[in-house]
């Protein structure tokens, strides 16, 4: 059955901010299979590896250009001490990780696999320090340890470990979740050590650090408003004082109660409303992270990066829970795609995200069998790669038209329609995702200020929202070509898709005219 059609309107020729390639970041923690058997195997594994490194990860990574990897946490990040994780393998300490399963951690994976693995990827490190547990002076030095050129004592060290240049390090998290796992802070007291900490995260040589504080949980706007009002004031004529660049949040997709959040395969058509409502819910929570940050950063100096997203399930059966392991299904592309549509909404303020995690914990884009080594592509890695047009692009704003398509959900109003656009030179890319779990919406892009030239799409779907990639079936959710139609329209182009039940469609267009 198919829904009225709803029209969509775009100003080619007026651009929005730019969407930020780093809101297609990803994260991976010393937590489960993430590190140990996702992205590192060894060098005697058979799984073919480079430094033990796995290769086949290293290359579905670089198809969907990721930008930047988090990394050793999250709250590992808190316990962490980096010196245990640099020289030779064999005599490295070993800890517990208290966190994720009680297992003990042999440090086999530390700074220098990380900023190899980082190179293999061609992604940016992000590294997150440990204020819960560390101290300043060793936070300081491993900034030292990792971008500094020349004579200094954390340089000498790093040469004596194999690594004669630095690598360049752009983002450095100051502490997570310092309201929880993070050391349990007031946020007053919190913000005091991020001002602290900030001060001594040096800038080596032309290593320019983009400092990022601790935010916080879901809509605690109150956290946010305590770490601006400590580097700003309301009316300052300088704007914030530049001791860290950017704010986090996180949030995660969890339909149910904690103690049950919900099996990621076995859900009814309520669940998936349940779940797609708190997925649109993240456009609230950055719209209410930012007009705080607003009220004492009106020129946007301070960024806003959601470092942890995605959907959060029970753990798959026979795994262990401190694991996070879990399937993933069409419906957490269909989360996905909705949580970029916000993005490129907020582009203006929000410009670092990462997805929680890359392999096979949380929301992964990559499971891989613990017994064979095994790789699958989640449909969720599909949303991220037909998305790569998006990087470093330019917003449009959408105006979407369609008043029937919603639905109430426990007394919350869920848009069904979601939409979002950017352009490049002389093409336009635009997101289209139905949540209706049902009917097929037919969607006219009413495009309007340059001509269009071509037109092509494609599409993610698949026979029912539990679909989900296995190595048995592992292109059960995967993308298609799909067929638009040239309509007419009276102010500009018109392009008409059919967007079937629960399906996620991109449709790319070349242009003619001047570009914005
Ligand atoms: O991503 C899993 C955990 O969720 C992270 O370690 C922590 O920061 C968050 O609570």
């Amino acid at each position: 059955m198919s829904a009225a059609a709803a029209r969509v309107v775009i100003d080619l020729d007026i651009p929005g901010p730019t969407i930020s390639r780093h809101l297609y970041g990803h994260f991976a923690e010393h937590l489960g299979r993430c590190i140990y058997g996702g992205f590192w195997v060894g060098e005697d594994s058979p799984v073919p590896n480079q430094g033990g490194i796995r290769l086949d990860v290293v290359e579905a990574l670089r198809d969907i250009a990721i930008p930047n990897l988090r990394w050793p946490g999250g709250c590992f990040a808190d316990e962490y001490h980096w010196r245990d994780g640099i020289g030779p393998r064999e005599e490295r300490p070993r800890m517990v990780n208290t966190n994720w399963g009680d297992v003990v951690e042999d440090n086999s994976f530390g700074t220098h696999e990380f900023l190899a693995l980082c190179e293999l990827l061609g992604a940016d490190p992000y590294v997150n320090g440990n204020v819960g547990s560390g101290t300043v002076r060793e936070m300081s030095e491993w900034v030292e340890y990792l971008t500094r050129g020349g004579e200094s004592p954390m340089a000498a060290l790093r040469r004596a470990n194999g690594r004669d240049e630095p690598w360049r390090v752009p983002f450095w998290g100051i502490g997570n979740e310092a309201w929880g796992c993070g050391g349990n802070m007031r946020a007053e007291a919190y913000a005091d050590l991020a001002r602290q900490y900030a001060t001594y995260l040096r800038d080596h040589g032309d290593n320019t650090l983009y400092r990022i504080a601790a935010g916080a949980a879901d809509d605690d706007y109150r956290w946010t408003e305590t770490l601006m009002k400590s580097i700003s004031c309301i009316g300052c004529g300088d704007g914030p004082k530049d001791i860290y660049q950017a704010i986090s949040f996180h949030y995660y997709t969890i339909p149910g109660p904690w103690e049950d959040k919900g099996d990621a395969t076995r859900f009814s058509t309520d669940d998936y409303y349940a779940t797609m409502v708190k997925a649109r819910r993240v456009e609230e929570l950055i719209r209410g992270h930012a007009a705080v940050m607003d009220v004492y950063d009106p020129a946007k100096k301070i960024g806003l990066v959601l470092d942890e997203w995605g959907t959060w399930w029970n753990v798959e059966a026979g795994t262990n829970p401190g694991f996070l392991y879990q399937q993933n299904t069409l419906r957490d592309a269909l989360v996905a795609s909705v949580h970029f549509d916000a993005f490129h909404a907020h582009a203006d303020r929000l410009v670092m995200a990462n997805i929680a995690q890359t392999v096979n914990v949380l929301q992964a884009m990559i499971l891989t069998d613990p017994e064979s080594g095994a790789l699958v592509l989640t449909p969720s890695y599909h949303v991220f790669r037909m998305n790569v047009g998006h990087h470093d692009a330019t917003a449009l704003r959408v105006h979407v038209d369609a008043p029937e398509l919603h639905r109430e959900v426990d007394g919350r109003r869920l848009e069904l329609l979601s939409v979002s656009a950017s352009t490049r030179g002389d093409s336009a890319l635009f997101s289209l995702t139905n949540l209706d779990a049902d009917r097929s919406v037919p969607v006219v892009l009413d495009l309007r200020g340059r001509t269009v030239v071509g037109q092509s799409a494609r599409i993610l779907n698949a026979d029912s929202l539990q679909a989900h990639n296995t190595a048995a079936d592992p292109d059960a959710v995967t993308v298609r070509d799909h067929d638009v139609e040239v309509v007419d329209q009276p102010y500009g182009a018109g392009i008409r898709v059919e967007l079937p039940p629960h399906s996620y469609v991109t449709v790319s267009v070349t242009l003619a005219g001047s570009a914005p």
